[in-house]
């Protein structure tokens, strides 16, 4: 399949050119199980409305709700207007444009779990199409429970609704994460799955992908000459990926997150894709199967740690109550839907190596964690220090530091002469790329000071920055599947990932262990033992 997705070879935002090649050049239908949950209000549907104004859909579409409540498309189509007047405040739902788009909007109530209600679906779906003029292709996006994934496809395909073996037109079915709750699951999802359907048709969604710097990870990487080199056990001390939320659990969604945890909620899918996106070699073209390898590769390459290591590699936390921006803030037991008495973690600490023979001994730390002091996801390539001690014995013999201070080259005055360079790769917010080094600063003595060098998208490309669902939906319904997971990826991350889960499973240290709006438990820090430097603070 040919798909050059991940630099698009044109601008985004603003109308884009008729004959885009990025454009979803086929009418379609796209069925949403899962309609009345959150992702299909806060992310799905806003997604499409930017997909449409910017004119990236060829017409006529449908999108066709599927939930259990009672309710007609008028009533789906202004809670989904109202929702999107929340989330988005810069783009008014309530004008002409949106009537014109919610006409392509409908619901239809059905139990998924029931296989009667299938036939219906069908019948409706064949209505639908013949009523607005399309061909019968179809996107069906899984945004249910995952509980529910391998059913939904079963049925759907049991009620003729899944063509295996025609791609005109074609039929696609999108799943959310968590694919699997360990690796035994997932394969066995993977069975149920790949039963009704070939590898083609399955998209594999991990929102992470879509995210702009994400992509930029590969193009910073392979798009330029000067930094690729350094990629390697030579130069690189060790590489730090930190998702922080300073959010808990909104709503109800402690629900499913006391059932999964941190761990397979984002270190299997995001924070181990970007990993494998940092580490990766090059590939051999940007088609998708070409990336996937090389990502399966490097997950495939991960330093098993076994469940005896697990206690010196990995580190858990809860959070209980805290300050978060000065706010009062509830301890994970005591929010809705979580039990009162919970172990879950709510924050992961790993120290992760690659073996092979461009990263064996460098260390790859992994944290992620709700409640913790704000809202970042980065990743850091520490770079190892100039061989020579040049400034720094200068610094620490000669006591050339301004403050004139006697520290032991530990204050960050005198420090700079010891200064890490580190290139950061800011996913969220201030989506961007520095790099920052030592500098003489001005004046008669020889003091360093840290300086940097900096992109960010605000100040360079004048496109507005899409938001992750947009671009992959827009994927999946151009059929591009180069920014989703293969299966074997996902096999390989929860190999990775199950035996910290079973070393937990029967753990029963004390948590919570980190109060809200702190970096997480102190236990952490002894994963950074050895690297240049502790956790970033970004
Ligand atoms: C989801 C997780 O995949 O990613 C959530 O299930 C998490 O727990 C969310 O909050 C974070 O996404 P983003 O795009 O806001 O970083």
């Amino acid at each position: 399949m040919e798909a050059s997705s991940v630099i698009p070879a044109e601008p985004v935002g603003g109308a884009a050119p008729v004959a885009s090649p990025v454009r979803v050049a086929e009418p379609f239908t796209l069925v949403i199980f899962g309609a009345t949950g959150d992702l299909t209000s806060s992310k799905l549907l806003p997604a499409l409305l930017r997909l449409w104004r910017e004119n990236y859909f060829a017409e006529p579409f449908a999108i066709v709700g599927v939930g259990r409540r009672d309710k007609n498309d008028a009533q789906f189509r202004n809670e989904l207007r109202e929702a999107a007047e929340a989330r988005d405040p810069g783009q008014p739902a309530a004008d002409e444009s949106w009537a014109r788009f919610a006409a392509s909007i409908f619901y239809h109530r059905a139990d998924f779990n029931r296989a009667e209600s299938y036939p219906p679906l069908a019948y409706r779906l064949h209505a639908l199409e013949s009523q607005i003029g399309l061909g019968g292709n179809r996107l069906f996006y899984l945004a249910t429970e995952p509980d529910y994934f391998p059913q939904i496809v079963e049925q759907l395909a049991a009620a003729g609704l899944l063509p295996r073996d025609s791609d005109t037109p074609w039929t696609r079915v999108v799943i959310e994460k968590p694919f699997g709750k360990d690796l035994a699951s997932a394969r066995a999802l993977d069975q149920r799955v790949l039963r009704c359907l070939r590898e083609e048709q399955v998209f594999r969604i991990d929102h992470y992908l879509g995210k702009e710097t994400v992509q930029n990870l590969l193009a910073f990487r392979f798009g330029n000459g000067i930094f690729e080199p350094l990629f390697n056990r030579r130069y690189v001390d060790h590489v730090q990926i930190t998702m922080a939320e300073a959010d808990g659990m909104a709503g109800r969604r402690g629900a499913y997150y006391d059932q999964a945890g941190a761990l397979r909620d984002v270190v299997q899918n995001h924070l181990l894709q970007l990993l494998a996106l940092v580490a990766m070699e090059p590939p051999a073209s940007l088609a998708a199967d070409d990336v996937r390898v090389e990502k399966g590769k490097v997950l495939r390459n991960l330093v098993p740690i076994r469940t005896a290591d697990v206690p010196r590699q990995a580190v858990r936390g809860q959070y209980g109550p805290g300050l978060v921006g000065g706010r009062p803030i509830r301890g994970y037991r005591e929010e809705e839907a979580v039990a009162a008495d919970s172990a879950t973690e709510t924050f992961v600490a790993l120290r992760a190596e690659v073996d092979n023979w461009r990263w064996a001994g460098v260390p790859f730390l992994l944290r992620a964690g709700k409640r913790l002091p704000r809202r970042v996801t980065e990743v850091a390539v520490e770079f190892k220090r100039a061989p020579t001690g040049l400034f720094t014995a200068a610094v620490r013999g000669g006591g050339l530091c301004d403050r004139g201070c006697d520290c032991g080259a530990t204050c960050e005055c005198c420090n700079a002469g010891n200064q890490m360079n580190t290139l950061v790769f800011r996913i969220q917010p201030d989506e961007g790329i520095s790099l920052s080094f030592a500098a003489k600063r001005p004046g008669m003595r020889l003091v360093l000071g840290p300086v940097e060098m900096a992109f960010g998208y605000a100040g360079s490309f004048d496109e507005p920055v899409p938001e992750a669902y947009e671009r992959l939906l827009l994927d999946a319904l151009r059929g591009d599947p180069t920014l989703f997971l293969r299966s074997d990826e996902v096999a390989a991350a929860w190999t990775f990932v199950d035996p910290i889960l079973a070393a937990w499973r029967d753990d029963s240290s004390a948590v919570p262990n980190y109060a809200a709006g702190t970096w997480g438990p102190a236990e952490a820090d002894r994963l950074v033992s050895g690297c240049r430097a502790g956790w970033r603070e970004p």
